[in-house]
């Protein structure tokens, strides 16, 4: 979260460029700041940096004190925030605290529609005080209800409106949102860069406006502005547009939509997310969107049957085509059949140019397969056609088109109908996905572990639409709420995700019904009816508790406490003797089932955990001890109705009914040591080093076996090529994740690019680089390095940017010798565990001078306060600041 880091787009580099590239930025900094304190940076307001358009009364603020000295910690701020006329509306003052994040607001109210400015500086641990910050702003959007004079208009999927404005404007914002998805356009341009805009929401409930800043695009005189507008997940077409005009003079104008509009359809022939769109240029409607058309042929808008949700500000990251990617490969593996390789499975779609006679229809067909004779293969895509076709208006002059209102999952691209012969420049892709920015990156001496760690980002980000999708290419593309909560936690390590995860929770919110229950994708699907299997719907209470572990997010949890509570009260109702039977999927796509009940009842326990977790985090005693009455209760039936004490197993003894149990130590500790080692056994002897796990098992096996000194397998599972592993995938030319263990390709469900299993990626930080949160200091204020040295790794490196700031480790390893180089940020404390590595007499230098010998701290390395030993390791107690330490000893 910390500086300028925000501009790396992790799409734009390889991993380990980004560490690089993060490192340099460490050492600019540490540099030039050799006396003392800084002034704070990375100013954020609702976990975004200087948003327009938020309708968060009481905004929330973070930012990162920057200190050169060891041990470095905040004790006072002082927050000023003034708005866009320069008076000040909240002047904190000294305020003693050492909280950088999660600031509240607490001034004068925010008003609907302005700006503010903010600037911050803070006291450190010897009461210094450091300079102000550069002045961060944010603007409120909104506020109410009653600040909407636009009404929804429907019909045609383009919609205009002429206006005149008597003076130059100085200031001027549009307010929009479209359903399914709309485009904006003032006097002949596309305004701004989001793409597939409005977001996917339960729009009965909530729908996401964006505002704009169009100062730029407004003059004096006569101006137009028009919408287009696709079908989207809504399948239909509404937009709503708030124009807010300041002119010179101090005069205000408002352009709303109104019965005032005319629509039409133009030459978008048809759209469909699954579909692909069809656009025909012989029906463009020339200088539409510019002042001076005459649009007499238009039909007046209909103002029947609004949408239902709430207006309500998109505070997350828009979807933004990131990146463009030229194809690798062509191929003609047909007459007039060109075939494309973009060489990576991605989001987005194809930019084409191409010059032929009026009429010609040129046909782009989406895929991730190919047959062996070259020709695509979209049998796996089932229903959806993803298909674009361009039907140009001819003329001689050379025509460029892209989709506006469809995206696909593909790699693989065919051309036909194409006049003439293909050139390198007649398709580029775009990669596009919500513009979340990298927070941080994983590499390491293990070839197999970086492929990994690549298909993850890519899976991961291509499936980021403005919700958590389950895969990006077939007729599906949706919040599978499994899916959601197996890949958050690696999402979260790699990306910067809050904004993103807290929008989302507010869909759960949203989509949760009156007896508790939520659906099995959010927003829910047609199909989707009923409650959701315990498995998916408990993506609601971990969605929240990882919120918290990780960004230390106290408001998420206020906000659903209750919405946890009804689900979890949900799964109550629906047990017998505290057993939930109840279960659709359980242990999903796995090599060996595991009973359903077993899963079900995992999860119950598990939510009514979180439930007296979160009531602890809220400080309501009672309501604590009644859930963990209540998962008490489930941990005594869970361990009776499945475990077999003759045989030491649960249920039918799958790798999966031996991880859900250990995992939460819902086995009874005197049977755990024995669980563990069958569990083991399985896994190295009778499977001979392989998984047989589905997304669930997966997910919870790899910190099982860290936590319980079994990391060796952890470390052979995750660089395993043979099958089923992810180097099975990656050896068969996966660029994501595939949804099964098995390589298939059929007409069936078998997408290939699935993000559920990337849950193994949280593992790459956690146990590899060692960066891990501590629980009752969330949002890594607490963070204990301990890597894992295991295996034939040589080295491994991660950084992360925390709420915090950022956080970083990366080992090395000789014969005889470890070095680990740590930076923990301001403010926050660690404990460092270095590796003994069965080594007699260890001796452990930090930065050349000693700090461990002779089984003793050495008092004297600035920021080291202690050391003592701890089983395999010596445990170093260290404040913020870069460390280096080295280990030798034999
Ligand atoms: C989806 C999943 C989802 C599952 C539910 C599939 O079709 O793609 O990933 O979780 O259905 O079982």
């Amino acid at each position: 979260m910390a500086r300028g880091h925000d501009v790396i787009r992790w799409s734009r580099l390889h991993t380990d460029k980004m560490t690089l590239t993060i490192r340099l930025m460490m050492a600019t900094t540490s540099a030039a700041a050799l006396w003392g304190q800084q002034a704070p940076t990375g100013l954020r307001c609702e976990y975004l940096t200087d948003p327009m358009g938020i309708d968060t009364p009481r905004p929330r603020f973070y930012w990162t004190p920057q200190h050169s000295e060891r041990g470095a910690a905040q004790s006072a701020y002082q927050i000023i925030v003034s708005d866009d006329t320069g008076q000040t509306v909240w002047d904190t003052g000294r305020t003693e605290s050492p909280e950088f994040t999660h600031i509240v607001y607490a001034g004068k109210p925010l008003e609907s529609g302005k700006g503010y400015h903010w600037r911050v500086r803070y006291w450190d641990q010897a009461d210094r005080a450091s300079p102000y910050s550069e002045a961060a702003r944010f603007e409120m959007g909104l506020l109410a209800a009653s600040d909407w004079k636009a009404k929804w208009i429907r019909g045609s999927n383009q919609v205009r409106k002429e206006f005149s404005l008597e003076a130059r404007p100085v200031s001027a914002r549009a307010y929009v949102a479209g359903l399914g998805y709309y485009e904006l356009r003032i006097n002949g341009s596309k305004v701004g860069d989001r793409m597939l805009d409005s977001p996917y929401t339960a729009y009965d409930k909530r729908i996401l406006y964006s505002t704009y800043d169009v100062t730029g695009w407004l003059h004096a005189g006569a101006n137009a502005v028009g919408v287009m507008l696709g079908e989207g997940w809504f399948q239909g077409c509404a937009t709503i547009v708030q124009i807010e005009v300041q002119t010179e003079g101090g005069r205000r104008a408002t352009i709303v939509t109104d019965s005032g509009w005319k629509g039409t359809q133009g030459a978008i022939v048809s759209d469909s997310i699954y579909n692909g769109e069809t656009y025909d240029a012989r029906r463009e409607t020339s200088g539409w969107d510019a002042p001076g058309y005459n649009d007499a042929r238009w039909e007046p808008v209909n103002l029947k049957d609004p949408p239902k949700g709430a207006l309500s500000a998109q505070m997350m990251p828009p979807i933004r085509a990131i990146a463009n990617i030229v194809p690798v490969k062509m191929t003609n593996p047909k007459p007039g059949v060109w075939v494309f390789d973009l060489g990576q499975n991605l989001s987005g779609w194809m930019r084409l140019k191409v010059r032929g006679p009026a009429g010609t229809a040129v046909k782009l067909r989406h895929a991730e397969l190919l047959y062996d004779d070259g020709m695509i293969n979209v049998e796996n895509l089932r229903s959806a056609r993803a298909t674009d076709v361009y039907i140009l208006k001819g003329g001689g002059a050379e025509e460029t088109y892209e989709p506006r209102f469809t995206y696909h999952g593909f790699r693989y691209v065919e051309l036909t109908g194409f006049p003439g012969t293909p050139q390198p420049d007649t398709l580029m892709g775009w990669v596009v996905h919500s513009d979340v920015q990298a927070a941080g990156g994983f590499s390491s001496s293990k070839q197999i572990l970086n492929q990994i760690q690549r298909n993850i980002l890519w899976g991961i980000s291509s499936n980021l639409e403005g919700i958590p999708t389950d895969c990006n290419q077939r007729d599906e593309r949706m919040g599978w709420m499994a899916d959601a909560h197996l890949y958050a936690e690696t999402a979260m390590l790699n990306f910067d995700m809050p904004a993103f995860y807290s929008n989302y929770l507010r869909n759960i919110r949203d989509s949760q019904d009156a007896d508790g229950s939520v659906p099995d994708t959010v927003p829910r699907a047609r199909f989707a009816v009923g409650p959701a299997d315990p498995a998916w719907g408990s993506a609601y209470p971990l969605l929240v508790l990882y919120m918290y572990q990780r960004y230390g997010d106290r408001r998420v949890v206020e906000e659903n406490f209750e919405g946890m509570r009804r689900w979890t009260d949900f799964l109550r109702s629906r047990a017998k003797d505290g057993i939930v039977t109840f279960s659709k999927y359980g242990d999903w796509v796995p090599i060996e089932k595991t009973p359903g009940a077993l899963v079900s009842t995992f999860y119950f326990y598990w939510s009514a955990e979180m439930v007296a977790r979160a009531a602890e985090i809220l400080s309501k005693p009672a309501e604590a001890g009644r859930y963990h009455q209540l998962a008490n209760e489930i941990k005594a039936a869970f361990h009776q109705r499945f475990f077999d004490s003759e045989t030491s197993t649960y249920a039918n003894g799958s790798q999966t009914s031996y991880i859900l149990p250990l995992f939460l130590d819902i086995a009874p500790r005197e049977v755990r040591g024995r669980l563990m080692s069958q569990l083991r056994d399985n896994i190295v002897y009778a499977r001979n080093t392989h998984l047989a796990t589905g997304i669930l098992g997966t997910k919870y096996l790899f910190p099982l076996l860290t936590r319980t000194g079994n990391a060796d397998v952890a470390y052979e599972l995750a660089t395993q090529t043979g099958y089923p592993s992810w180097g099975f995938m990656i050896e068969r030319g996966a660029t994501t994740l595939w949804e099964l263990w098995q390589e298939k390709t059929g007409a069936a469900m078998n997408s290939h690019n699935h993000p559920m299993f990337g849950s193994v990626g949280a593992w790459f930080y956690e146990a590899l680089a060692g960066i891990n949160f501590e629980d009752a200091r969330p949002g890594y204020r607490r963070i204990r390095i301990e890597p894992q040295v295991t295996g034939d790794l040589n080295w491994a490196s991660g950084t992360l940017n925390t709420v915090e700031g950022l956080v970083s480790s990366s080992w090395s390893r000789s014969t005889d010798s470890l070095r680990m180089e740590i930076t923990i940020p301001v403010g926050a404390t660690a404990e460092v565990h270095v590796p003994k590595l069965r080594a007699n007499s260890v001796v452990v230098k930090e930065s050349g001078s000693e700090v461990w010998k002779d089984g003793r701290f050495e008092a004297g390395s600035p920021g080291v306060v202690s050391a003592r030993e701890a089983g395999e390791a010596v445990v170093f107690e260290i404040g913020s600041g870069s460390y280096v330490f080295e280990r030798t000893g034999n």
